[in-house]
């Protein structure tokens, strides 16, 4: 082995194309079936939340969809869990700052 095996190596999955989707704005693709958490580690991205208050950046902690740590906003929607939901081609991805609703014009704090 050449030590540059990936995850679909190892159990050799032969997925179909990739896809596009944007994180930030920015092209990411996606595999056929991943989850949203999946495609941004794929893209290298590890965190994209930051929490209330304080700010700290946050990411995937369980990914089983119990700690609610890995909230991003898709397609306008905020509080997706992104370890549970499959990323579709040209999803939206955005990171979520504090509660989400900023962005959807609801005000922080609900
Ligand atoms: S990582 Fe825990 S709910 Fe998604």
């Amino acid at each position: 082995m050449n030590g540059k095996r990936t995850p679909l190596d190892l159990v050799r999955a032969e997925p179909g194309p990739a896809y596009t989707a944007t994180f930030d704005g920015a092209q990411i693709a996606v595999l056929p079936g991943q989850t949203v958490a999946a495609a941004l580690w794929s893209a290298g991205v590890t965190a994209w939340r930051t929490t209330r208050g304080t700010g700290e950046p946050r990411g995937v902690f369980c990914g089983i969809g119990v700690c609610f740590d890995c909230l991003v906003t898709v397609n306008g929607r905020p509080n997706q869990r992104a370890c549970l939901i499959r990323a579709e081609p040209g999803d939206d991805i955005r990171t979520q700052h504090g509660t989400g609703h900023d962005e959807t014009g609801e005000g922080e704090g609900r």
